[in-house]
């Protein structure tokens, strides 16, 4: 999977298959990187852009590069920043997404973005930011197609805004397609591997990671019994998994993984701050789960998410095995 680049530097300096344009509806050019571009890919731009008959906001629309050292020019309209009146974080989601189709569709697999509506548009930079990676992020989870996303930052700002979110940011894409589910079944297996072992033994670590987080029992749980499930991302490698089900006014929360090595560095919090917010969208009113007794710093660590032991939970789970747990549940401060 490809990994998305930060740099700071001039869009139309790039020596890639295809820049993208912060253009406006138009498409007949402007000011900002739009100007720039077509100063540097010069007239020709301009005459294949009227070709175009303009672009709607969240939309794009592909030209060659002309005199750029890029090989083509993807357009793409962003919003206009209304304080978030108008669907603004939709409509700059559909930019970056369908600059990436479209990079598809034309064999493209190197591309860079500019910090799309910051500008002119007045779009506040760390949303746009975090839009910008969450968006390409998921794209690139499921399509293999891309080699590499860079994000052009022009001015140092956005530079800090990107590389303090490519540093400590995570991004929690939704696993739908079977590339996503076979990458979490993957994690699955080399986390309960790490993680279990030395508590219940490898026997039952097998069986579990073959009963219910193979990649058939994560698509079943997926598509038939309401669970969604995340794959967390730091600096564009999966870094662990969430799995959730809304049971009414409580969120269950059925598996919340980060990789052995990069524990310790505040991703389990950024991971639940995730949960919680997804919770409070369902509306639930606490999170509820269940872990091993012997899982001493997971209790911990849940402990100090504000979950509480409720009761004791024996599950037999099959072929001989027993889950012996407890069950935690962290309610939720209603804003
Ligand atoms: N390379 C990379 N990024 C650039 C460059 C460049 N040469 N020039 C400007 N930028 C950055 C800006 O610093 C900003 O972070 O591009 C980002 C987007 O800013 P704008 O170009 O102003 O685009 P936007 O905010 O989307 O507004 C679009 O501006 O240029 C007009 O015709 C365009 O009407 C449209 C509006």
């Amino acid at each position: 999977m490809a990994k998305i680049e930060i740099i700071k530097g001039d869009i139309t300096r790039l020596h890639i298959d295809a820049i993208v344009n912060a253009a406006n509806n138009s498409l007949t050019g402007g000011g900002g990187v739009d100007g720039a571009i077509h100063i540097a890919a010069g007239p020709e731009l301009l005459r294949s852009c009227k070709l175009l008959e303009g672009c709607e906001t969240g939309d794009a629309k592909i030209t060659k590069g002309f005199n750029l050292p890029a090989k083509f020019v993807i357009h793409t309209v962003g919003p206009v920043w209304q304080e978030g009146k108008t669907n603004e974080n939709q409509l700059l989601a559909s930019c970056y997404k369908e600059s990436l189709m479209l990079a598809v569709r034309n064999n493209i697999r190197t591309l860079a973005f500019p910090n799309i509506s910051t500008g002119i548009y007045g779009y506040p930079k760390p949303q746009a930011a975090t839009i910008a990676f969450e968006t390409i992020q998921a794209f690139l989870i499921n399509h293999q197609q891309i080699d590499r996303v860079i994000c052009c930052c022009f001015d140092e700002e956005n530079l800090k805004i990107y590389r303090e979110l490519y540093d400590k940011g995570i991004v929690a894409v939704r696993v739908f397609s079977p590339l996503a589910i076979e990458t979490t079944s993957k994690l699955a297996e080399k986390i309960w591997h790490e993680h279990y072992v030395p508590m219940i033994g490898i026997e039952q670590v097998s069986y579990m990671v073959n009963s219910f987080q193979s990649v058939k029992a994560i698509g079943n749980q997926i598509n038939n019994e309401n669970y969604q499930y995340y794959i967390i991302y730091h600096q564009s490698e999966p870094a662990g998994y969430i799995a959730i089900k809304p049971m009414g006014e409580e969120l269950f929360l059925s598996k919340f993984y980060i990789i052995q090595e990069k524990r310790g560095t505040g991703l389990g919090k950024k991971g639940y701050d995730f949960i919680s917010k997804k919770a409070k969208e369902f509306g639930c009113k606490s999170i509820t789960l269940t872990v091993n007794k012997n899982n001493i710093n997971s209790i911990k660590a849940y402990r100090k998410f504000g979950f509480e032991i409720e009761n004791p939970v024996i599950t037999d789970i099959g072929s001989g095995f027993i889950m012996d747990d407890y069950k935690m549940r962290s309610r939720l401060d209603t804003d």
